[in-house]
This record gives C-alpha cells, sequence and structure tokens, in this order.
C-alpha cells in the first residue's frame, strides 16, 4: 500500500472521537502542506445550510451515529474531484467503516492512486471525555478551542472572529459515550483492515498537541520506505 516515491501526499487520520485528528491534521496542514479533508465539517456545513438534507445530517449527527455508507463516499468523491485533492489530502474522519474504505480504496485505484500512510491516533477513553467535555467551538469559522488545554484569549469568544463559542451538539456526556460505542463497533475494525492492506502508524495522542504533531511527522518519516 506504501508508495515510496510519493509519500506523505495521500494521508488518512484514524482515531476515536476526541483523539485529536482534526487538530492534528490543521497543525500538519502547514507543516506538510496538504489540506485538511474532514467529512464531519462537511456534514456540519450541511446543517448549517438547512433544508430537507440539513435536518436529516443534523438528526444523525445529534445521535452519534454515522451517516450511511453510501451517501458520505459520495459527499467525499465529487468533493475531491471538485477541489482536485486525489493526490493531496489529509483525510480526517473517513473513511470511518470498512465498507467506506473499501469503496474508497476503489475509488483511488480506479484513478491509479493509492494511500500513503494511515495514521492511528491512540487516546484512552477517560482522556477522551476530558477531551470533548472541555471542546468549545467557533459555529462561525470552525476554530476549535478547550477549556483546560487551549481556552480563547477572551472567555467563551473566539480569537480570530469574536463569535460566541459553542458546545457541538453531540459533545453532551450520553452522545460522547455513544459516539465511543459506534467507533468501536465500526470504526476500530479498519484497523485491521488497513494493517493488513500495509502498515498502520500508531501515535500515542498523549501529550500536549505540539508534541503530538511531532510524533506523527516522525511515524511518516519512519514509514517513507515501506
Ligand atoms: P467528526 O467531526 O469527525 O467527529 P469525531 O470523529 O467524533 O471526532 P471529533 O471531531 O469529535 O474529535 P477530533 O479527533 O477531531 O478531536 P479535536 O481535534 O477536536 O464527526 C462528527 C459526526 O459526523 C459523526 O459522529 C458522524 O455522525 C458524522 N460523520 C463524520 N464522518 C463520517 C463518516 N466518514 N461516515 C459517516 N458519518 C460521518 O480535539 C478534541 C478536543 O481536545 C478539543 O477541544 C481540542 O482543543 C483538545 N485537544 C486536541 N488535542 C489535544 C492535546 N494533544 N492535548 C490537550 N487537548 C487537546
Ligand atoms: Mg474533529
Amino acid at each position: 500500500m506504501m508508495a515510496g516515491n510519493t509519500s506523505g501526499m495521500r494521508i488518512v487520520l484514524l482515531g476515536p472521537p476526541g483523539a485529536g485528528k482534526g487538530t492534528q491534521a490543521k497543525k500538519l496542514v502547514d507543516a506538510l502542506g496538504i489540506p485538511h479533508v474532514s467529512t464531519g465539517d462537511m456534514f456540519r456545513r450541511m446543517v448549517a445550510l438547512g433544508g430537507d438534507l440539513g435536518v436529516r445530517i443534523q438528526a444523525i449527527i445529534g445521535s452519534g451515529h454515522l451517516v450511511p455508507d453510501a451517501e458520505t463516499c459520495e459527499v467525499v468523491e465529487t468533493f475531491l474531484t471538485r477541489e482536485s485533492l486525489w493526490d493531496r489530502f489529509m483525510l480526517d474522519g473517513f473513511p470511518r467503516t470498512v465498507p467506506q474504505a473499501e469503496t474508497f480504496d476503489s475509488m483511488l485505484s480506479k484513478r491509479g492512486k493509492r494511500l500513503d500512510a494511515v495514521v492511528a491516533i491512540d487516546l484512552s477513553e477517560q482522556n477522551v471525555l476530558a477531551r470533548l467535555g472541555g471542546r468549545k467551538s467557533c459555529p462561525k469559522c470552525g476554530s476549535v478551542y478547550h477549556d483546560v488545554s487551549l481556552p480563547p484569549k477572551m472567555a467563551g469568544l473566539c480569537d480570530r472572529d469574536g463569535a460566541r463559542l459553542t458546545v457541538r451538539e453531540d459533545d453532551q456526556p450520553e452522545k460522547i459515550l455513544e459516539r465511543l460505542r459506534v467507533y468501536v463497533r465500526q470504526t476500530q475494525p479498519l484497523l485491521d483492515y488497513y494493517e493488513r492492506a500495509g502498515s498502520v502508524r500508531r501515535v500515542d495522542g498523549t501529550a500536549d498537541a505540539g508534541e503530538v504533531s511531532a510524533r506523527i511527522l516522525a511515524a511518516l518519516r519512519d514509514g517513507q520506505n515501506d
């Protein structure tokens, strides 16, 4: 699976809810120059647009369950094509089920491409609860904060645009637990899937965000000759 000459260009970030996928993807975009593609952010933008589709997606996300595979794959294929991103992406939150990974593999091979790396960020359930329990997001620009580890300069307001920060609907305690259950049932099997296809680079996410970025960059470098 790993392509030596293009290593580092087509990357999938895996990990439980709250592991820091979004935080790391944003940091790595600067370090690697690869666009961040988050299906969670895409779906939240669809919710913000409203309409029947937005209302339906909101109900799914709000319940902590997953948007159906076929619909998710179509959204990703359309986006990567429209933005000409088949050669460089940092995917955050996709694929999230084995059927999504299989469909994504065929989308790539149809275009003569393959994944260069799958980075799995590990984090204990206890840490996930602490991370998501303190998360605040900007509804306007999507910036993400944390009450303890990354507070905004002015309490409750986004540093970038001053908008009032909100708690994601799926960050209520019972929703977090449901998302963790969904992760174990539907997403964790992906680790085996990708282990069989090549090497997954596992990174311990239990450290400050800068240290986790350094670990991910080291893991990507180490795997360059796979
Ligand atoms: P999505 O938005 O992808 O949610 P998720 O996977 O549950 O992950 P999160 O965004 O909650 O966590 P994260 O890992 O990005 O952590 P973050 O960096 O924010 O998906 C939402 C929903 O959309 C799904 O439930 C589903 O309904 C739908 N969906 C999306 N993709 C789908 C798909 N492929 N198929 C079907 N449905 C799909 O960090 C968390 C907090 O911790 C933040 O406050 C942050 O500041 C803080 N933090 C981060 N790193 C550190 C650190 N190292 N130290 C201290 N604090 C840290
Ligand atoms: Mg995220």
